[in-house]
């Protein structure tokens, strides 16, 4: 089957529409550039949230967040229009019932290719002021979303196209009209793609789990929960054990966003790491094998855990920490074999229990 140009797509798809408060019918040429001035530009500004205990949001200050752009934002990341072969969108790899992961330790990109890494689940995400990626080597989401569309294993097309595809879309053309007031379709191109996917991202939140009913004096723990808590924070050294486990994963968002080394991999000068983590980004030795702390909510949907998907169940995580890692390069002091019985650690996953959200919420 012969496959359409892009230029071709854009000559027939143009003359088929009729948009709305423009009463006339647009020529089918490739060159034509539809004046976009007549359909109202409005916007209504949304308050950034700001969950209790929360640090403020990270919002650029050239995409202030409205109800418009945040539209468009959804309508792209469950648009496979912005892989190659139409078979991917932002959503195949982060799915809302998944907590935005997608249950594999690599995830799958077009035609099946393997990413190295395993998908991060994006609830929060905007909140995330330490760079972005397990190694965190980009700064905004603006730019984060410049990625997956031309990554190979991910979505393998180019920018251009998919400026060309969404100007002679029957719909795109009014929703970015609306969301960033252009005058012209042919204005559509990847900066203001990316600022609608940030504004959708940074509406991702999970502030409304037990734990944060429960710190809200909504709700109360049951005994099991109570105790997980306690050993969690370290908050009671004479009656539980220690778990160290809020060094690096402190509430509310469940993580210092720093990059540690948790001592997963036995790396070291002869036995190298398959993933440099933070290390690769840096170039900076000490920082190999560093991964971004991540988020401890929602770990009922999340699974495989770790960067790389190694671990199946929280148990298997559990079992990692309470042996002490490996004693590898850079691995962080609080990772340290650890006196948990059979108890301590059901009240441990109890407690971790509550930082899930609801189903289909
Ligand atoms: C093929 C699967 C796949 C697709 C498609 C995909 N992602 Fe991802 N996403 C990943 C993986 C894997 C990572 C972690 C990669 C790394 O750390 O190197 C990630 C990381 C992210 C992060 C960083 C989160 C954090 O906490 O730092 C954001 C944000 C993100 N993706 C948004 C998007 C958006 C927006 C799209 C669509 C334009 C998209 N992703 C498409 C797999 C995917
Ligand atoms: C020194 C900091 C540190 C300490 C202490 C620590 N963690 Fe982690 N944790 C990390 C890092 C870093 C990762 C990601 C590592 C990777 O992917 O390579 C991680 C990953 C995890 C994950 C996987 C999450 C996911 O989505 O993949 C879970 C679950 C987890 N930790 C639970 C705990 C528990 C429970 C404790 C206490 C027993 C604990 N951690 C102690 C730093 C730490």
């Amino acid at each position: 089957m012969a496959k359409l140009g892009i230029a071709e797509v854009m000559k027939c798809s143009i003359a088929w529409i009729l948009l709305p408060g423009l009463g006339s019918l647009v020529s089918c040429t490739a060159k034509s550039d539809l004046d976009l001035r007549k359909i109202p530009y409005s916007l209504t500004l949304f308050q950034a949230p700001k969950p209790r205990d929360f640090p403020p949001m990270v919002v650029s200050r050239d995409n202030p967040l409205s109800v418009e752009g945040i539209a468009l934002g959804k309508k792209l990341f469950f648009d496979p229009i912005l892989s190659r072969d139409s078979s991917v969108s932002c959503s195949t790899c982060h799915q809302p019932n998944l907590a935005f992961t997608d249950a594999l330790a690599q995830s799958k990109g077009m035609e099946g290719r393997l990413s190295p890494r395993s998908a991060m689940s994006l609830l929060n995400v905007g909140f995330y002021s330490k760079g972005l990626f397990w190694d965190g080597r980009v700064a905004t989401l603006e730019e984060q979303s410049l990625h997956p569309v031309r990554t190979f294993e991910e979505m393998g097309e180019n920018w251009a196209r998919v400026s060309q595809k969404l100007q002679a879309h029957a719909e795109y053309p009014v929703l970015f009209r609306k969301a960033f007031g252009i005058m012209r379709r042919s204005e559509i191109d990847s900066t203001l793609v990316v600022k609608a996917l940030a504004q959708f991202e940074r509406t991702l939140i999970s502030a409304d789990t037990k734990f944060d009913r429960v710190m809200a004096g909504k709700e109360t723990f049951s005994p099991n929960e109570k105790r997980g808590w306690t050993i969690f924070f370290d908050a009671d050294a004479k009656n539980t054990p220690t778990s160290e486990c809020n060094h690096c994963h402190v509430d509310p968002l469940f993580s210092t966003l720093a990059f540690e080394n948790n001592g997963i991999e036995p790396g070291n000068e002869i036995q190298p790491l398959k993933d440099l983590g933070r290390g690769g980004v840096t170039g900076n030795v000490y920082e190999r094998g560093q991964f971004r702390v991540p988020t401890l909510r929602n770990l009922a949907y999340t699974a495989p855990y770790m960067h790389d998907g190694r671990f199946k169940t929280l148990d298997e995580v559990l079992d990692h920490y309470q042996s002490g890692g490996h004693a590898g390069m850079n691995v962080s002091p609080n990772v340290r074999k650890l006196q948990l019985n059979k108890q301590d650690r059901r009240d441990l996953l109890a407690f971790l229990q509550t930082l899930n959200d609801d189903p289909d919420e």
